[in-house]
Parts: structure tokens; sequence; C-alpha cells
């Protein structure tokens, strides 16, 4: 979604905005803008399109200066051109803002701003805030700014400059993200901490409501109830080399590669041979829990329906799984007795962080499992596991989801051990096997990259096909059509495999292809009768099995073996075929594999 990228300090303003927008880019954008200060002259150079188009712009309007804020625009309130780009200036361009989020009652304040004489040149919901700040500054901006936000409803986070203030840039933050960044006399805002990786590590990030004022040499915070803040500032884990590609084409295929890494360092982190560490789990466990609920979006969704049938099966707990986006307007759903399981590698996603507070808000005890720490679901969780992924940067995700598989297997040998659902023996056991996990990942990438680049060359050719699985293996089947979906661009569906029969099999005629995917023994001969009923049709098989399970391979096209592994861990190594099948089709198609059209990174609006 938008991104903001704030800059105060002693280099060229715009150099550096452009290049925090080139980091914001696979936040997902359609428009590209900055305001620069020069002395006490703003200039506004913003156009539709790409970051390319802006850069050539501002070769011939130079925005010269030393503090400026910038944005990209992901459309919501007005089709995407020059026009509606951020910055947005007030009837006397006194004042540049950018904003993402969604202002709810713009048009409420639009009219009563045009009935007052202010005239609107874009369709935004932004251009509102602009005009309201100039009718109600009476020369203090911090006052201001307090104003304005207690006549807004919706999402924000904001940052404004004003040409009487060539030293200063207020930011405002409810709901949206944005984080301050600090270093030796310059100080940054942006929306998240990777745009700023290449300037500094010291972070603070905003809080609901927070008013922020930077400049070169200082930074001031002030609380919703207008008290002065002290800066929290920590050291990010992150660094400048985890954005880059590293010789990658792609961030996509750079992210699959690096997922045993990711594996190690969540391992590493929470699990011990003799024990899981996740003390923040003991301690709101409550032996009245009777339920988990897990909630999430899109990818992190997949990764729940999968992490229930772990958690099920370790901890002999009903678990539900309900998308965050109608989680949130359920009623009597969550109680004290729910544990409810929050997962989001953003950690921003607005529907996911709705369902979060309705949790809380009904007692429940809420566990995040999320990609970044500091984010809004991290901080408003009872207990978080931070997946430990590194900063993902391609809109599919990869590393994250396979990172959240993993802290399920985590969650579900900690509540199996608080619950004492398994002999320790047991346990003890599936602790061995979690550790030899990395190296799988890797003898898996290995064994799978040659078939998937040659199953790539069959699907390029189809527009629709079908992904099957029972259980768990269903599970994973939607997962790997959603990954073909987005960066393909083709139709892919996912079924139990039961359910092809009850109707999508009208759809199945000759060389269609079908994907079936086999980790659990005991189901391989019901998902073959199916493969079966897809081959009676011509349709063209191509199945994903780890080793040792499907021994009938009669009836399947192509091949696609994994090394044999435990059951339960099995999605891990699954997953991997799926994530390559989706990037060499995505590549021999020529999609844009990082940043597919219409899609965005961190989803901050409902
Ligand atoms: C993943 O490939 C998608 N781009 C998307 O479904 C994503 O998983 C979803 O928007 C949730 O994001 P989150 O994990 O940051 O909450």
């Amino acid at each position: 979604m938008c991104g903001i990228i704030g800059y105060a300090g002693k280099a060229g303003a715009e150099e550096f905005l452009l290049q925090g927008l080139k980091r914001l880019e696979y936040r997902g954008y359609d428009s590209a803008g900055i305001a620069v200060l020069d002395e006490n002259e703003i200039q506004v150079v913003k156009c539709q399109g790409t970051l390319e188009k802006l850069e050539k712009r501002l070769r011939q309007e130079r925005a010269r200066g030393y503090l400026g804020i910038g944005h990209t625009r992901w459309a919501t309130h007005g089709v995407p051109s020059d026009t509606n780009s951020h910055p947005h200036q007030d009837c006397q361009e006194r004042f540049a803002l950018v904003h993402n989020g969604i202002i709810e009652n713009y048009q409420t304040l639009k009219a009563d701003l045009k009935s007052a004489g202010h005239s609107f040149c874009s369709e935004t919901d932004t251009e509102v805030l602009v005009h309201l700040l100039e009718e109600i500054h009476q020369g203090e901006m911090v006052t201001a700014l307090r104003e304005l936000q207690n006549r807004l409803v919706g999402s924000y986070a904001l940052a404004v400059v004003d040409n009487r203030e060539p030293d200063k840039i207020y930011a405002l933050r409810q709901e949206s993200p944005l984080v301050i960044g600090l270093g030796e006399e310059e100080n940054y805002l942006a929306s998240d901490m990777p745009a700023l990786l290449n300037a500094t590590s010291k972070f603070h990030i905003l809080e609901d409501g927070d008013l922020a004022v930077l400049s070169e040499n200082d930074i001031s915070i002030f609380s919703s109830e207008g008290k002065e803040v002290k800066a929290d500032i920590f050291q990010a884990d992150w660094d400048d080399e985890m954005v880059q590609k590293q010789g990658y084409d792609h961030f996509m295929l750079k992210e699959i590669y690096e997922q045993p890494t990711v594996a190690r360092r969540l391992l590493s982190a929470y699990l011990e041979p003799d024990r899981v560490n996740l003390p923040e789990l003991t301690e709101i466990w409550d032996d009245e829990i009777d339920r988990v609920l897990i909630t999430a979006c899109g990818t992190a969704y997949y990764s729940g329906l999968a992490g229930r049938h772990i958690l099920e099966e370790l901890a002999n707990l009903p678990v539900e799984v309900e998308i965050a986006s109608e989680l949130r307007y359920k009623k009597n759903f969550l109680d004290d007795k729910s544990l409810l399981l929050v997962v989001s590698q953003s950690g921003e996603t607005a529907d996911t962080l709705a369902a979060l507070k309705l949790g809380k808000n009904s007692g429940s005890r809420v566990l995040a499992l999320t990609n970044t720490i500091g984010s809004s679901i991290a901080r408003e969780a009872d207990a978080v596991i931070d997946l430990k992924a590194g900063p993902e940067i391609a809109v599919a995700s990869t590393k994250a989801y396979l990172a959240m598989l993993t802290a399920f297997y985590l969650t579900g040998i900690k509540l199996a051990g608080l619950r004492a659902t398994l002999p320790e023996r047991e346990l003890h056991s599936y602790r061995q096997e979690l550790l030899k996990l990395p190296e799988k990942i890797t003898a898996a990438l290995d064994r799978v990259e040659e078939s998937s680049r040659k199953a790539a060359d069959y699907l390029k050719d189809y527009n629709s096909m079908f992904y099957i699985g029972r259980n768990l293996d269903y599970s994973l089947a939607l997962e790997g059509a959603l990954k073909l979906k987005e960066i393909s661009f083709l139709h892919a569906e996912a079924y139990p495999a039961g359910e092809l029969k009850h109707g999508t099999l009208a759809l199945v005629e000759e060389g269609v292809p079908v994907m079936a995917i086999f980790t659990r023994r005991g189901l391989v001969s019901k998902t073959l009768s199916n493969v079966k009923e897809v081959k009676a049709r011509g349709g063209k098989v191509i199945a994903i099995a780890t080793a040792g399970t499907v021994e009938d391979k009669a009836e399947f096209d192509k091949f696609i073996e994994l090394p044999a592994c435990n059951e339960l861990w099995a999605g891990v190594l699954t997953v991997l075929p799926l994530q390559l099948l989706a990037y060499h089709t995505a590549h021999r198609l020529g999609c844009s594999i990082d940043k597919p059209r219409n899609l965005a990174k961190s989803v901050t609006v409902e």
C-alpha cells in the first residue's frame, strides 16, 4: 500500500527521498511524488506511473533542499493520475502533505471546506487533510494537528511540511504504520524499516495517536494526551544487505532459496534439544483455555489452515481458522477461554489487526506470529513469536510462509507439553526431527529445482489449472494455487481432492493441468482415486509427494519427489516446489514477479 518517506538533514533531500521511495516500491504503488523545501519555498514534483518516470521529471523540474517528504500511492479514492498523486497542497500552497490510510468522513469534511471557499483539484480523501489544516492552523502546527486529529475518522499515517518552518517535518499516526529513523545530524521518517536500512539501524516506532516533529538534530514525540514521550530507540537486527537481491534475478527467488537459513534462525531462537523455548506462551497459557482460533489473511491464513492440523494432532485441542476480514464482524465468537493466534508477516494488515483487537476485547489471550517486531500486531498481542524471516520484499510471500509453518510446529509441541497430550519421549523425538528441518529444506530445494522448471514449461501454456489434496495437503494446495495466481496471473483453484467430482470436474478436459499433493500416507489411496477421475477426462496430473509416500505412480504425467520426512513437518518441504513452479511459470510468461499488478505487500486498509 502507500509508502511514506521523510528526510531532514544536510544531504540533498531529493536523492534521499527518491532512493527511499525505491525501497518502498515493494509495498505496491501506482504513482509517486516528493515535496522538498528550499528556504521558504515548497517544490512538489509528482506523477502517475513508475519511479523511473518520477526520476525523469525530477531531472527536468529539480527539487533541491535539505528537508522533504515523499510518497508512493496505491489508489483507493480516485484513479491513478498526476493530480491524485501525493503530496497534496492547500489553496495557498503553504503546506504539502502525504498520507497513507483512509479518511472515512472525508466527504462531509470536503463539503464543509468547499462551502468555506476551498478549492480542490483531486478526488482523494487526502487533499481534504491539507485544506482542513489550512483552515484550522492559527500559527502553531502542533495545536493545529491535534485539532485536525479530533476531526478525523479513519486511519492515517501522515507527514506534512510548512514553508514557514522549513526545518521541520510533522507526522501523525493513527492505525497506519510510521517509523522514525535516527541518523548522525539527520533524521528520517518512513512507513517501514526496510526503507531506511541504508541510512540507519536505529528506530523509534510511533504509537497510535502519536504526533512527531523531526528536524536535522532533534525529534520530539507527543502522545495523544499531549504529553511529550521519550523516544524508545531500538537497534534493528535487519541490515541493508538483507534487502538486496544478492545476485538473484528476483527477490522472490532469493527469498525461496533463503528458506533453509530462515528455518535455522527460527529454530535456533526457540528450540533446544530438550524443550521449546516459548516463555511468553507459557505465561499466557491457562488450563481453562479450551480452544484455539487462528486468524489471518491470504498466505498467512493458508499457513493457519495447515497450522490447524499440526495443533490438533499435537495438542489435541479444537482449532478453528477464520479469515480476519470475516472474523472481525462475528459476534460472540471469541471468549476468555480462547487462545487467539494471529498470523501476519507485516504485522500491519488492517483486517488482522482489527480481528486481534476484537479478540482482546472479548477476553481472549492473543499470541501473534509475525515477522515484524515493533509492528502494530506485535505490540497489541499478549505474546509474540518473531518469525525471524528477515525483510520479505517480494509481494508473493514465500519465506514468511515457511517460517509461519515452522512456528506452528513449535507452538504445537509447546502446547502438547503444556497440556501433557503426548509422552515426553514422543515430544523429544519430534524436537529432534524438527532440528533437522533446515538440512531437509536444503536437500529438497536441490532435488526439486529441475523438476519444477520442467513442470513450469507445461503450465505456462494453460490458463486454468487445479490443485488438489486432502487434509494438510489441501491447505498446501491452497497456498500453491495462490502463489501461481498472484505472480503468473493464470487461473488456479485449489480443492479438497474429494470435492472435485462435486462440480469442478466439469472443467477438466484434455490437457488441463491438475496438481496433486501427497504427504499423508493414510490418504494416498483416496487421493489416487481422484487422480484417476482426472485422468479419465484427459487431465494432466503433476504429482508432488515426499519419498516413500506414493508407490503407484502410473497415473502421473509428471512427478516431483521430495526427500522423505515426518508427515507432520512435510508442509515446509512441499511448499518449495509449489513456490518454484509459480516462479518459473511467471518467469516464462514474462510477468512482473516481485511486484505483481494490483497487489500490495502490506495491506493497511480494510
Ligand atoms: C502473499 O503472497 C500475499 N501477498 C498476501 O496474501 C499476504 O499473505 C496477506 O496480504 C497477508 O499479509 P500479512 O502476512 O502481512 O498479514
